[in-house]
């Protein structure tokens, strides 16, 4: 297991290129499912999950092979229609596979993926989804077992609005029969690119990127190529690690409109944004101020940026409340971030930070993928050494940070190989 040793400290200044976004290309990889034939996902990135996505997607007869940031995915030799558990406690984006399987195939064995780091996340919507569509569905020995001749449209409202949900329910609604309207679809930039993406399947998708989101039903799909979205996770950790940092930090091919509730805070807490159509440069404050954040769904600030922005306010002037709408219990990080010198108190599901004028490094340990994030970017400006232990769960979501971080200036380097 590796883990990342830094020296806190350093300005960080100049430009880091975003690469494509984890959470786009890991439905784009299943939506090929749909469709039997050779496709590319350009600009993909080089993360565990995506790794993950691959050996899963192998393990059911596709050929997958990533080389230089394009994906190549033969979906010709599918032949086994099952995500084991070893995949889904890995992953639980695994479930994207359920859809495509069951529309294409007319079956699917998926694990049911228990709980996650910070709590339990369910699959409810994803099978009533599917039943909606008319597969019949069991759940036994821990796996949900989904059948159906052919799928047929229907009427499905989310009571919750859910990315996976709504990812499934449109991969299997687009090769159902007749018309199937999605009420409270998830609206995230991820989600928008599948629906594009499956357009150009063949897909008729009416109400792309907004809550309602009707689907008419084709007979079959063909193969097709798509350049992922920039990631605006990795980008945000990027433009926080500026803001703690000092200097002036470029974001390269990058959507901004994809980052408004990041940057605006930003602004808030006292950064200097400028941005063009595909970059973001920001420079940083001489004084952070404290500013609150409620995580919710796009386009509100996004529940995966919220550890990073309590590294933020861990060093800001004045008290901040950092809520979570999502994932109530998403907070693992907090302790961690004590243990640098940070002043926070949890309470139901909101941090609440009292900024200090410095936090001190230690061994500190990851628990997942974005708390991960937030310790590094603590380290980043604590003062003495910091180590973060366990990094394979940030290998999961960013591609080379340290290198990244390395370029920018930052005293960060990957000590590889040894049981930390
Ligand atoms: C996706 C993202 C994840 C992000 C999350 C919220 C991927 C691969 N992952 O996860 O990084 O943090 O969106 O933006 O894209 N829910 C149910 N029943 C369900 C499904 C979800 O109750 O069947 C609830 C969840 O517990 C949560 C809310 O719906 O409270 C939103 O979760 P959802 O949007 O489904 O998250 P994921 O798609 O799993």
């Amino acid at each position: 297991m590796d883990k990342f040793v830094i020296h806190g400290g350093r300005t960080l200044n100049g430009s880091v290129a975003i690469g494509g976004a984890k959470n786009a290309t890991l439905a784009l990889m299943p939506a090929t499912i749909l469709a039997g034939g050779v496709s590319h996902l350009y600009n993909t990135p080089a993360l565990r999950d995506v790794n993950t996505m691959s050996v899963l997607l192998r393990t059911m007869g596709v050929v997958a092979e990533l080389n230089d940031h394009t994906l190549t995915l033969d979906t010709r030799g599918i032949n086994k229609f099952e995500a084991p558990y070893e995949h889904m406690k890995k992953m639980r984006a695994s479930i994207y596979v359920l859809g495509p399987l069951l529309a294409r195939f007319g079956q699917a064995k998926v694990s049911l993926p228990g709980g996650c780091a910070w709590g339990p996340r369910p699959v409810n919507l994803h099978i009533e989804a599917m039943r909606k569509l008319g597969a019949e569905i069991e759940l036994r020995e821990g796996y949900i077992y989904a059948k159906a001749t052919r799928l047929q449209g229907g009427r499905i409202h989310f009571d919750v609005s859910s990315v996976g949900a709504t990812g499934n329910a449109l991969m299997a609604a687009v090769l159902a029969r007749g018309t199937t309207l999605i009420e409270n679809a998830a609206i995230e930039p991820e989600i928008t690119q599948l629906a594009e993406f499956l357009v150009t399947m063949g897909g008729h998708i009416h109400g792309i990127g907004t809550s309602r989101l009707e689907i008419e039903g084709v007979a079959d799909l063909h193969v097709s190529d798509i350049t992922t979205i920039p990631d605006r996770i990795e980008a945000g950790t990027f433009l926080i690690a500026g803001a703690l940092c000092g200097g002036r930090t470029t974001l390269t091919r990058v959507i901004p409109a994809h980052l408004t509730a990041v940057t605006a805070k930003l602004e808030d807490a006292g950064a200097v944004l400028h941005t063009t159509t595909d970059t973001i440069t920001l420079t940083a404050p001489r004084k952070l101020v404290s500013v609150d954040v409620t995580a919710s769904i796009y386009p509100g600030f996004p529940t995966d940026m919220q550890a990073q922005w309590s590294a933020l306010m861990a060093v800001a002037d004045g008290t901040s409340v950092v809520t979570d709408s999502i994932y109530f219990d998403r907070f693992k990080h907090i302790p961690e971030l004590l243990r640098l010198g940070a002043d926070i108190e949890v309470k139901d599901n909101a941090a609440v930070v009292r900024g200090v004028r410095s936090l001190t490094g230690a061994k500190v340990m990851s628990t997942d993928l974005r708390a991960s994030a937030s310790l590094i970017l603590a380290g980043l400006i604590a003062r003495g050494t910091t180590e973060v232990l366990r990094v394979y769960h940030l290998d999961r979501g960013y591609e080379a940070i340290e290198k990244k971080l390395h370029a920018l200036g930052a005293d960060i380097e990957r000590v590889a190989g040894e049981e930390f």
